[in-house]
């Protein structure tokens, strides 16, 4: 069960582009008094941006393609008696092709907030996200923005989330009029409005007592509060029905509401899977697992910043853990926490806290870091690639440089690399285009590998498990199509779907699996 004494808050934030994801994380940063200047999130990012100059495609699309970690801290006067509420928000890179990047992240995460564009309704990207979400239960609280501008009725906009993701809806809150007409957001929870005020029309904090309504609008509220289930706490943590808030980001409307809604509902650090344990986050001894690698932003450095979510126990500065994939523990003398305003220097974290590990390579996503090395998380997948791609190289003497280059990429998670069992041409594999983009820039500008990517025979890739006579066997007839992948594993290069429903049919002594846990 969870763990009710933690105040840690793990969340991250899905949307498709524009919703406004970056406008609500930099409102939930000013609420939170971790930053001060408006404007700060996205200039950071663009002082980022010029920074890593070694990612060109950052620049040339003005995306983001990197994911971070924002940590705040709030007070609660009405929680558990004035409880200081610690948020860790991890920022999913907000691309429509996504990557595995964003898969991963959100298995660090104990929740999510869905934001949605009150004109648009649900688009490609939060669907898809969203389903990276149920997939582990992950439980989400919904924001539909900007509602200071035209939208849809906030029944179309309801009934589309209950539709389009089977969920249920509560909604907590409704706006007075969108628009020209918008007159401020009623909190459904103490019946007070949240008024716009001055020529911004701002929400500064003003509240009201809710007033005569015109009564087409009376009709709507009260059909909003009475025509969707209560709030459950236990049906949102199951994943079963979503809290629904309106707002407006850029004014700030819904951005309090919405904080303490993850202050009081959220979950706290869950116990997390390792085989058929579960891990308490109230186990004494400090676990994690790193679900993101990040190289230096200096291209002359081959460092390494591996993201560990921790599980339990209680971090301390120069602690030694061992990860699962090296087997001899490290010492974490340099470990770093993610304040919004700077990086700090981390003397103590716990359960549900990301902490950045400088390395040299040695962890990789994953990787399961722990002081008595006796147990390994699982659930942190890689998936089977949509896209595969022949790597060609322009100079061909490079090849010793390209294979390192694959075998650092791939340990990073930018694509996966499938060396063939016959013939010499690697193949990489993806699940969204942008990551070939950033292999092949990432390539010329760190690695000096001039490459270019074809089309290859292959449509998809399963994973082999079986026993070593069953392997041996299927080895024996099909050598053509296997290949290894970073670890050795061996994997089937299928050109079709159809040629992986044939081989599962014929070989039923074996598992093709989709994903690899690592
Ligand atoms: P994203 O990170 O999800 O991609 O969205 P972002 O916050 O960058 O917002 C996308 C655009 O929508 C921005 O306008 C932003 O100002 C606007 N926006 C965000 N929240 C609201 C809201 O509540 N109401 C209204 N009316 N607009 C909102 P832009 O013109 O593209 O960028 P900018 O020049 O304002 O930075």
């Amino acid at each position: 069960m969870a763990n009710t004494k933690s105040n840690r808050r793990t969340f991250a934030i899905i949307s498709h582009p524009d919703a406004g994801k970056t406008t609500l994380t930099e409102k939930l940063l000013l609420q939170g008094g971790a930053i001060h200047l408006a404007g700060e999130v996205k200039a950071r990012g663009q002082a980022r941006r010029a920074r890593s100059d070694w990612m060109k495609i950052e620049q040339q699309r003005g995306i983001s393609v990197t994911s971070s970690v924002m940590t705040f801290e709030k007070k609660f006067p009405d929680l558990n008696g004035g409880e200081t509420i610690t948020f860790n928000l991890l920022d999913t890179p907000g691309h429509e092709d996504f990557s595995e990047d964003t898969y991963r992240t959100l298995t660090a995460v104990d929740s999510a907030i869905m934001v949605i564009d009150a004109a648009k309704g649900i688009e490609p990207q939060t669907r898809k996200l969203f389903e990276v979400c149920r997939l582990r239960s992950v439980p989400i609280i919904t924001f539909v923005n900007k509602v200071d501008r035209e939208g849809r009725s906030i029944f179309e906009v309801l009934d589309e989330v209950a539709d389009a993701l089977a969920l249920d809806v509560s909604p907590q809150s409704a706006p007075l009029g969108m628009g020209g007409l918008f007159k401020g957001i009623l909190d459904f929870s103490d019946d007070t409005v949240a008024v716009p005020e001055g020529d911004s029309k701002e929400y500064l904090g003003k509240r009201e007592p809710l007033g005569e309504l015109p009564d087409d609008l009376a009709e709507e509220i009260e059909l909003a509060r009475i025509g969707y289930p209560e709030f459950d706490l236990e049906a949102y943590r199951h994943g079963d029905l979503t809290p629904v808030f309106f707002g407006s980001a850029l004014k700030n409307f819904g951005v309090e509401e919405l904080i303490t809604a993850i202050a009081e509902w959220a979950p706290p650090p869950r116990p997390q899977p390792a085989g058929e344990e579960q891990v308490s986050p109230d186990r004494d001894e400090v676990t994690g697992f790193i679900f993101k690698v990040q190289a230096n932003m200096d291209p002359n450095h081959r460092d390494r910043i591996a993201f560990m979510r921790q599980v339990s126990g209680t971090f301390k500065r120069g602690m030694k853990l061992t990860p699962s994939g090296l087997g001899k523990p490290i010492a974490i003398h340099s470990p770093i926490l993610f304040f919004a305003q700077d990086r700090e220097i981390a003397d103590t974290a716990e359960a549900g806290d990301i902490i950045g590990i400088p390395n040299h390579g040695t962890l990789r996503v994953g990787d399961t870091l722990s002081e008595k090395n006796d147990l390994r998380f699982t659930g942190l997948p890689n998936f089977a690639p949509e896209i595969l791609r022949r790597v060609i190289l322009k100079d061909p003497t490079k090849t010793k440089q390209l294979r390192k280059a694959l075998d650092d990429l791939s340990e990073e998670g930018v694509i996966q690399v499938f060396y063939p069992e016959i013939g010499a041409q690697w193949i990489v594999g993806v699940v969204g285009q942008l990551q070939l983009d950033v292999l092949v820039s990432r390539l010329e500008a760190e690695y000096k590998v001039g490459a270019h990517l074809e089309a290859s025979p292959f449509a998809t890739a399963r994973w082999l498990k079986g026993t070593e006579a069953a392997l041996k066997n299927f080895e024996d007839f099909n050598r053509s199509n296997l290949a290894r992948d970073r670890d050795g594993d061996l994997v089937f290069m299928a050109k079709s779907p159809w040629d992986v429903n044939y081989q599962v049919e014929k070989n039923p002594e074996l598992t093709f699996s989709a994903t690899k846990e690592r």
